[in-house]
C-alpha cells in the first residue's frame, strides 16, 4: 500500500478507510497510520476518509479515530465522510455528516459554496429524521454516554461471535487455520471459502453470503454460530 502511495503521482486524492475496513477487516496500526500520513504529506496527496464504522473496530470511538486525528494533527486538511447508519443502528435513514478541514474561514466560505453546488443538483434537502436522532444522541449528555456504552457492546459482540465461530470449527475437527476470524476486526469476515464453497453453504444449507467468501458478523448469534460452523465445516473440512 505504502508502495503504492509513493508510486502516485504527486498531488493524487487517497480515499482510506478510516477503521474497521470492509470488506477485509483488516485495519493499519497506528504505527503503519503514522508511516502513511508521511508518504501522503511528502507526496503532496489529499486524504479522504470514510468512515463509516467508528466504534466497531475497538468498541471505542476515539481509538477508532486515531487516522483521522493523526492526519489533522499533522496538519493535512483531510475530507471526512462519515455514516451513523451502523454506530447508532440508523440504517435507512440515510444519515451521516460531510467534514472538510480548510486553511481558514475565507477558504471554508469557498468550500461551503462548492459543496452547496454540488448538494443542490444531487438530493437538494437531506432527509431530516436521522439527523435530528443523531443530533440529539450527541448533544445530550446522558445520551450520549449511553451510546458510549452500547457501542462498546456491539463491538464487544461481534468480538466474541468471531472467538465463538472459530472455536465452533475446531470444536468440529476442523484442520484449517481460522485465526484470521479473530484477527480481523469490524462487522465483516473474509472466512477463506472459495465462490463454489459459497455456493455449497448457500444451496446446502441456506447460508447467503457473497460470493467472495465475506460473511457479515453481524448476523451470527450464540443460536446460530453452531449450525453456522458446521454448514461451513461441511462446505470446507
Ligand atoms: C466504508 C463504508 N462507507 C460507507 C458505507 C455506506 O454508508 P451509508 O449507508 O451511511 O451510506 C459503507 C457500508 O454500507 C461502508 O462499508
Amino acid at each position: 500500500m505504502v508502495r503504492d502511495i509513493k508510486n502516485a503521482p504527486d498531488g493524487s486524492i487517497f480515499l482510506f478507510h478510516a477503521c474497521a475496513h470492509n470488506p477485509t477487516g483488516v485495519d493499519p496500526t497506528p504505527e503503519q497510520w503514522r508511516e502513511i500520513e508521511a508518504v501522503v504529506k511528502a507526496k503532496g496527496h489529499f486524504a479522504f476518509f470514510d468512515m463509516a464504522y467508528q466504534g466497531f473496530a475497538s468498541g471505542d470511538i476515539h481509538k477508532d479515530a486515531f487516522a483521522v486525528r493523526h492526519f489533522v494533527s499533522q496538519g493535512h486538511n483531510v475530507c471526512l465522510a462519515q455514516s451513523f447508519a451502523k454506530n447508532m443502528g440508523l440504517y435507512g435513514e440515510r444519515i451521516g455528516a460531510f467534514s472538510q478541514v480548510c486553511a481558514d474561514a475565507d477558504e471554508a466560505k469557498r468550500v461551503d459554496s462548492q459543496i452547496k453546488i454540488l448538494v443542490r443538483p444531487m438530493y437538494s434537502n437531506p432527509p431530516i429524521h436521522g439527523a435530528r436522532i443523531a443530533a440529539e444522541i450527541l448533544n445530550t449528555p446522558e445520551l450520549y454516554d449511553q451510546w458510549l456504552v452500547e457501542v462498546k457492546e456491539m463491538a464487544d459482540r461481534i468480538i466474541t461471535m468471531r472467538a465463538l465461530l472459530k472455536e465452533n470449527l475446531e470444536k468440529l475437527g476442523s484442520k484449517h487455520d481460522w485465526s484470521h476470524i479473530t484477527s480481523q476486526i469490524g462487522m465483516f469476515a473474509y472466512t477463506g471459502l472459495s465462490p463454489e464453497q459459497m455456493e455449497a453453504l448457500a444451496k446446502e444449507h441456506s447460508v447467503y453470503a457473497t460470493r467472495d467468501g465475506r460473511i457479515s458478523v453481524a448476523g451470527i448469534t450464540s443460536e446460530n454460530v453452531g449450525r453456522l460452523a458446521e454448514a461451513i465445516f461441511k462446505v470446507k473440512g
